[in-house]
């Protein structure tokens, strides 16, 4: 296959471009070097009608104007820090606060929104897209230079790879992951709640009114919060308030890849399996998209995509029993998430 490449925009006196992957049965992932957002995802239905299964706009403007991290990558911390502080060493550290008085997401300009060296990759295994970023020492208020890679690839066994990796120069926090917003039955047809999750975590991390976790981690067994078997995404949301916005404790936490979600559409038929390396996965309902985010001639309602970001514990730098977000100088911070497509 080849990598189609074409001009998006510039952002920060820099060239912008949307790049194009292809595997072997037609399926498609557009993706740019600004945020490393994946714009579009092509992917069959069990006719084999491929659909744009992510939502998202279709120009570099929109996404620089107004973008509730669709397809983005996300760091250096992904999800919230409490009061946007946290120390290490014996130093305190003060992040950008841009959701109410906490860190949300990197901050003010995350890895969502910088422009990420692009080189195009031929694999063994498809298309591939390799981005890099070097975040500053000091960069929304976070220590050392950190090096980043992030590949995305196409295979030609129907899986979109996430993979990362990172190195600093000094004691600092990360917390890579990807943000897409999915709609199975394809970006512009409305509502989640058909979707058949299963999530294999059998416990979440409670978390306070501003979504800042108690330092508890509590089954979900009998709570609204059990995706243990597979259950449409709308059986019990009217009972959650606000809808789903929560961090799941996989099952599998030794740091191999293993099975962590499936979500199954019935009307399409799609399925994706999502496959990670990581300790947990936050699963938002698409909560507070309301209707002022259009794109791809679509008006984006609320739930009408999820989420599901693998990562480690949200506020994991004030959350001593956590796992740890602490990469050192000499160490290597690795992840790797897959989306594994198909229908029935
Ligand atoms: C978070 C939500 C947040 C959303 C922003 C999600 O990852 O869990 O709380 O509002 O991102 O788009």
């Amino acid at each position: 296959m080849s990598i189609e490449k074409r001009v998006f925009g510039k952002a920060d006196g820099r060239d912008v471009y949307l790049y194009t992957l292809t595997n072997a049965n037609g399926l498609k992932a557009d993706i740019t070097n600004y945020g490393g957002i994946v714009t579009s995802l092509m992917v069959p239905d069990r006719e084999g009608n491929l659909a744009d299964i992510v939502s998202g706009y279709d120009s570099l403007a929109e996404y620089i104007e107004n973008n509730p991290y669709f397809g983005a990558l996300i760091g250096r911390c992904g999800n919230r820090i409490g009061k946007g502080k946290f120390t290490l060493n014996g130093v305190e550290y003060t992040l950008a606060t841009n959701n109410g008085p906490n860190h949300l997401h990197g901050g003010l300009k995350g890895f969502d929104k910088v422009v990420w060296d692009a080189e195009e990759m031929q694999t063994d295994e498809g298309d591939a897209l390799k981005l890099t970023y070097l975040s500053k020492d000091g960069e929304e208020g976070y220590p050392g230079n950190l090096k980043c890679t992030v590949i995305y690839t196409l295979t030609n066994n129907d899986e979109l790879k996430v993979s990362y990796e990172a190195e600093t120069d000094k004691d600092t926090v990360v917390n890579l992951t990807h943000h897409s917003y999915f709609n199975l039955g394809a970006h512009d047809s409305g509502d989640i709640f058909g979707h058949e999750l299963k999530l294999n975590a059998d416990n979440y991390t409670p978390v306070d009114e501003g979504l800042i976790p108690t330092g508890e981690i509590k089954p979900v067994k009998d709570t609204l919060l059990d995706f243990t078997k597979p259950a449409p995404i709308g059986s019990r949301i009217d009972q959650v308030e606000g809808g789903y916005d929560h961090n799941f404790v996989l099952n599998s936490s030794d740091g191999s890849l293993a099975l962590a979600a499936s979500v199954y559409e019935p009307n399409s038929g799609r399925v994706m399996e999502i496959y990670t390396t990581e300790p947990a996965i936050q699963f938002y309902s698409g909560n507070f998209l309301d209707g002022s985010n259009k794109g791809k001639g679509a008006v984006y309602n609320k739930h009408n995509a999820f989420c599901l970001e693998t990562q480690h514990y949200p506020d994991s730098p004030n959350q001593p029993n956590f796992p740890s977000v602490i990469l050192k100088p000499g160490e290597k911070y690795t992840h790797l998430t897959v989306h594994k497509f198909s229908a029935r």
